[in-house]
């Protein structure tokens, strides 16, 4: 092995995902050297099998639902079917175009990018095949990938994970979703949407477990309307293959069967193998542990992103990245505000928060006030024909602390949402805000007026 003749660079960056190429990025605008290690491509999971191909598949999607809803509108259409071949074109264009872009942005930056598996093996040096790249700061980003349950083997065919239904070249004809987190409900969206049949198991009593519970309530209706079948409370107890498809068997004796069986239980750490624990690195189930600086317990290391204990979302890694590069810079960031990050599940409809649910916001703070105003006294939601509702929870004469949103387009509400959350806005205070008519983001306006103790198109 060779040392790099150059000497250290400020910056060593392990994983060229979301967290991994923003630090390089703002890190090079401040002026650091920056070497990124990225064995596959520019992106990582969020671009080329995560965030973006899935939200493409859902776009597809929501046409066809247009299609097959269009005579609600009077407009008379003739649903032909899918063309996955081009449907999988439309997404890799999309993901095509961002990669070069990206490229594009790494390059002007003038952010050395080394094309290899790299290796941590000193608390100073990454090594990518026979070279060791030296830096006076290590950045482990190299982010997270689908778990399974013990005993249950991905054969990538009938039995697979999301990266293996990005692929896929058909449509199943009926598919067995384990898990109902976002990937679950994503995949179980798209392809209710493109004409399967869909069941989905999960352990928890409802989907999206994580969110309010009347959240998660609208979407198991929603879900239920579409024709999407859901076993809530429901253990997973084993699978057999056959030559065409798989049977799945719950814990209660309950047997489906379907084409294939989608495996959606959660995201792991990237850490084997890499070094980390050879180096020293304190590990917690294969998570990278880091303190609210992202410093990991070795000075000269840090690790952002899915690889850390915390939410798996590509923006807290944007956020992050921006975050350790300005620190490692020299300057003074704001700390990350991890109670105020938005969620969206982009199924149909959306689910969409941000800030705390009714139930942590009681075990913070005692007593909370929550509102729901139902999408239903919406005037563009009525146009849009869909259902949903904003419910809010304050604390008692105090501040908002948590939104929860559901319905079609609501994903881009949330931002707005943040802002008051962020803001600790009193609800008297957002309903002084003037929202454009017809729009969705007036609901957010109309649950704070209602809330204030002045409903406009709602009872109190
Ligand atoms: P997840 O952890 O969000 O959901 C997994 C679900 O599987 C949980 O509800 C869990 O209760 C259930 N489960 C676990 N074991 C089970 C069993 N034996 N039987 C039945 N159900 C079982 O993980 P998911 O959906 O795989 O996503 C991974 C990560 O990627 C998450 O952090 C997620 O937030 C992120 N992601 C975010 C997206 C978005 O923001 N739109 C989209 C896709 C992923």
């Amino acid at each position: 092995m060779v040392d790099s003749a150059a000497g250290p660079v400020d910056l060593v960056i392990l994983g060229g995902g979301s967290g991994g190429y923003a630090t390089a990025l703002r890190a090079a605008e401040l002026g650091l050297d920056v070497s990124l290690i990225e064995k596959s491509k520019l992106g990582g999971t969020c671009l080329h099998r995560g965030c973006i191909p899935t939200k493409a598949l859902l776009h597809s999607a929501e046409i066809a639902d247009n299609i097959h809803e269009s005579g609600n509108f009077g407009i008379r259409s003739t649903f032909e079917g899918i063309d996955i071949a081009k449907v999988n074109a439309y997404k890799d264009s999309v993901v095509n175009k961002l990669y070069r872009g990206l490229t594009g942005l790494v390059n002007n930056r003038g952010i050395e990018l080394v094309e290899g598996h790299g290796r941590l093996v000193s608390p100073t040096s990454v090594a990518v095949g026979d070279r060791v790249i030296s830096g006076r700061h290590i950045v482990l980003a190299t982010g997270s990938q689908s778990k399974s349950l013990p005993g249950l083997e991905i054969d990538h065919r009938q039995v697979i994970t999301s990266d293996d239904a990005l692929e896929l070249d058909r449509v199943p004809a009926s598919a067995v979703v384990l898990g109902a987190g976002a990937i679950g409900c994503e995949f179980a969206s798209v392809w209710r949407s493109f004409g399967a049949e869909v069941t989905i198991v999960e352990a928890l009593p409802h989907l999206v477990p994580l969110e309010e519970e009347s959240s998660s309530k609208l979407l198991e209706r929603a879900f239920r309307r579409r024709g999407i079948k859901q076993h809530l409370g429901a253990r997973f107890a084993g699978v057999k293959t056959t030559d065409d498809g798989v049977t799945v068997t719950l814990e209660d004796g309950t047997t489906i069967e379907a084409e294939l069986l989608l495996v959606a239980v959660g995201r792991g750490p990237v850490s084997e193998g890499l070094g980390y624990d050879e180096v020293g690195i304190a590990l917690d189930r294969g998570y990278v542990l880091v303190d609210h600086q992202l410093r990991t317990n070795v000075p000269t290391v840090s690790a952002i992103g899915d690889l850390r204990p915390g939410l798996q979302l590509a923006h807290v890694g944007f956020a992050e990245g921006i975050f350790l590069a300005e620190s490692l810079a020299g300057l003074n960031p704001a700390p990350i505000d991890y109670d105020n990050i938005p969620r969206v599940t982009y199924s149909h409809p959306e689910v969409a928060s941000v800030g705390l649910t009714s139930t942590r916001a009681a075990e913070l703070y005692g007593d909370v006030v929550t509102h729901t105003y139902d999408l239903a006294g919406n005037g563009k939601a009525q146009i849009l024909q869909t259902a949903g509702a904003v419910t809010l929870v304050a604390v008692p004469d105090g501040p908002v602390v948590g939104v929860h949103i559901v319905g079609d387009r609501v994903g881009e509400l949330i931002a707005e949402a943040q802002l008051i959350t962020n803001w600790e806005a009193l609800p008297s205070e957002v309903a002084q805000l003037i929202h454009p008519h017809p729009t969705l983001s007036e609901s957010i306006g109309e649950a704070h007026l209602a809330l204030a103790g002045k409903p406009l198109h709602s009872h109190n």
